[in-house]
């Protein structure tokens, strides 16, 4: 009897490039719940997939000199074949390129239209390539995108804007909802840097390319990559086209899946949608942290990019799972290195889980044949191992239906290591030398492969691969003794049972030796030449001179140079531009210390739109200042710091 339905996501990611850990990680999270849920009794539907419109991937493809789609289907199968090779359990793998999600999310597009929520206007404003995202003035970061800390584009076309501001209040109503965005921490920022400002209507198409689903009644329009992408939640169930199949089953998702980056789209754009097309919300968005490296963020040219590859080929899928999974804290950022991984695997898995496994089969093998003997003794550890044994599962289930990976493997792991103390408690080498400890020998077999078994039958919705081969090594049928229910029931190996060592489940790792080995593996050429095409897509669009004709550069002595008092790059001056004064706040603190710069001259962008920057005025942008008789060239869209005598 099924519990009910479950509908798991994940982000679908962008192939721009090999996913790497990090979309592991979210995806290996998803696997983990679709597999638990499963193996209690729901009816499951894991969805995940990839994004594959917009500027972002147009300018990777075109780095490649490839065309789209046939940059995109190589990455693709790539992705799939990661997901073969870590027995990620999904049940629809979606691509925004396939025909049936285009033709709903037109149908979606229409359908807002038609309701009155999408209107024409004029777009001008600032757009950031590599996150697709439009951002206004006072939102960037020292002038820069405040999700990626790259420069942003100004763009100015034709579009269609989606009534966002209309849903205000009953987005600010859904973030009161318990348990409707986690970790909590989350909701705040939401509702005060986002929500509370007051929401913009959002511009939703865009002319500049034409890698995208195009507007149905206005196809020189394609449709804004997110809106495009945040469908794909109901499309993939068959919305707007079969409502009353899978979406009807399915939908309210229980819960989608992201990373910190993305929750913005997923509990504001997202819900407004659904509100607009009267449709049911998101019951869940997770929000979860970032993997970090030590020296910041992953690059491929520094070769300090995890490949999840590279971890599976030397340390095997479940490793991985495992140490993704229980060394992190959801809902929390937290640092990979290597050295911590090594220490994981050797401590959890090679010396607590491995080690239980082969000393326990070894001892059957050796004293028993590998038979399991009717367990006719007893000692005075059994009742504490017993019972411990069948608590293990309601504890995982408290936890795994709050996302609580890490502390639900925990208390697998508390009773992994109460089995390996039990062994120690009654040291069966002892009993084995006295003929009259023979009952109580094989008491303590039997207690230590049912514990074994039971802990197998707890770690297949993370590890898979070990539990089958636990069972192998039991001689066990995938069936009654394996499913879920038998965790709590001490007792179900048959008397009799032939069981085997098989081979080594992790090896101990050197650790030393290892680190070495990984240190020695390079950047390889293939991704060195990904990065370039990244990169590719962060170059600005050409302008023609007439655009350049439009700015107007004026000498400018500075007066006065003091530090901002809220931003350590930026210091604010005052210059005499001709007859007037005027401030302009800059990036120049990183060159010059304020007291240099008085009487000193500067180039300045004197027909800049003014904007404020950390709360103060700034008008015009400054290019170049000299330096006694040097010319420091010091803007941020500069080559900063060079200098031209
Ligand atoms: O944002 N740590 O795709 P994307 C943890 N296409 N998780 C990470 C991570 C890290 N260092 N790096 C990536 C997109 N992720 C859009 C999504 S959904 C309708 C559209 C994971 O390829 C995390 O889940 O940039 C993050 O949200 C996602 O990958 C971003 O993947």
């Amino acid at each position: 009897m099924s519990k009910g339905t479950y509908y798991v996501t994940t982000p679908i990611y962008y192939p721009s490039s090999k996913l790497h850990i990090g979309h592991t990680y979210t995806t290996v999270a998803a696997d983990a719940i679709a597999r638990f849920k499963r193996v209690t009794g729901y009816d499951v539907k894991f969805l995940t997939g990839t994004d594959e419109h917009g500027q972002k991937i147009e300018t990777v493809a075109k780095g490649f000199g490839k065309a789209p789609k046939e940059y995109l289907d190589t990455i693709v199968e790539e992705i799939k074949d990661l997901w073969k090779t870590m027995e990620i359990s999904y049940d629809i793998f979606i691509r925004t390129t396939d025909d049936y999600h285009e033709r709903r999310v037109q149908a979606i597009f229409q359908k807002l239209y038609d309701k009155g929520d999408i209107y024409k206007g004029e777009y001008e404003g600032l757009y950031c390539t590599p996150c697709e995202s439009f951002w206004t003035e006072s939102q960037l970061v020292d002038g820069k995108c405040p999700d990626c800390g790259r420069d942003v584009q100004q763009t100015k076309e034709e579009a269609y804007f989606f009534k966002l501001s209309k849903y205000q209040d009953r987005l600010l109503e859904l973030f009161q909802t318990e348990g409707f965005l986690e970790p909590k921490s989350r909701v705040n920022e939401m509702v005060n840097n986002f929500i509370k400002p007051g929401l913009e209507d959002l511009c939703i198409t865009r002319t500049s390319f034409d890698w995208g689903i195009p507007v149905p009644f206005d196809t020189k329009h394609v449709i804004y990559v997110w809106l495009d992408a945040l469908s794909n939640y109901v499309t993939a169930l068959g919305y707007p086209e079969e409502v009353d199949g899978d979406y009807a089953k399915y939908w309210p998702a229980d819960v989608h899946l992201v990373g910190k980056e993305i929750v913005r789209f997923h509990t504001i754009i997202w819900p407004a949608m659904l509100m607009a097309l009267d449709q049911p919300v998101p019951k869940k968005v997770f929000g979860h942290g970032w993997i970090l490296l030590e020296g910041g963020k992953m690059s491929k040219s520094k070769g300090n990019i995890v490949d999840p590859v590279v971890l599976i080929e030397r340390y095997g899928v479940d490793a991985l799972k495992y140490f993704l999974l229980r060394e992190y804290s959801f809902g929390q950022d937290g640092i990979f290195t290597n050295e911590v991984l090594l220490n994981r695997l050797n401590s959890d898995l090679a010396n607590d889980l491995g080690n239980l496994v082969s000393r326990t089969m070894a001892m059957v093998e050796k004293y028993n044949e590998g038979i399991l003997v009717e367990p006719k003794g007893q000692t005075e550890f059994d009742v504490s191992l017993k019972e411990m044994a069948v608590s293990v599962a309601g504890k995982i289930e408290e936890k795994l239906d709050n996302l609580d990976f890490s502390n639900g493997l925990e208390e697998i792991w508390k009773f992994v290591r109460r089995t390996n103390k039990y062994i120690d408690e009654t040291a069966p080498w002892v009993l084995a030398k006295e003929e009259g400890d023979k009952d109580t020998l094989d008491a303590v077999l039997y207690n230590l492969v049912e514990s074994i078994r039971i802990i197998s039958v707890l770690i297949q919705p993370f590890m898979i691969h070990t539990s089958r081969k636990i069972w192998d090594s039991l001689g066990l049928e995938e069936g009654e003794k394996t499913n879920w229910a038998s965790a709590i029931e001490f007792g179900l190996m048959s008397v009799g049972a032939k069981v085997s060592k098989g081979e080594t489940l992790f090896p101990r790792i050197d650790i030393q030796k290892e680190l070495e080995a990984l240190a020695a593996l390079g950047p390889k050429e293939e991704a060195v030449k990904e990065e370039k095409a990244e990169k590719a897509s962060e170059a600005k669009p050409e302008i023609t001179i007439d655009d350049f004709a439009k700015m107007d550069f004026r000498v400018a002595e500075i007066l006065k140079a003091e530090p901002h008092p809220d931003a350590d790059k930026l210091m604010v001056l005052q210059l005499k531009v001709g007859d007037e004064e005027r401030q302009v706040v800059s990036g120049i603190s990183k060159h010059y210390a304020p007291e240099e710069l008085v009487g000193e001259k500067v180039i300045l962008v004197a027909n800049l739109k003014p904007v404020k920057l950390r709360g103060l005025k700034s008008n015009g942008m400054i290019l170049a200042a000299t330096s006694g008789k040097d010319l420091k060239l010091v803007t941020v869209d500069m080559p900063s710091g060079s200098t031209v005598s």
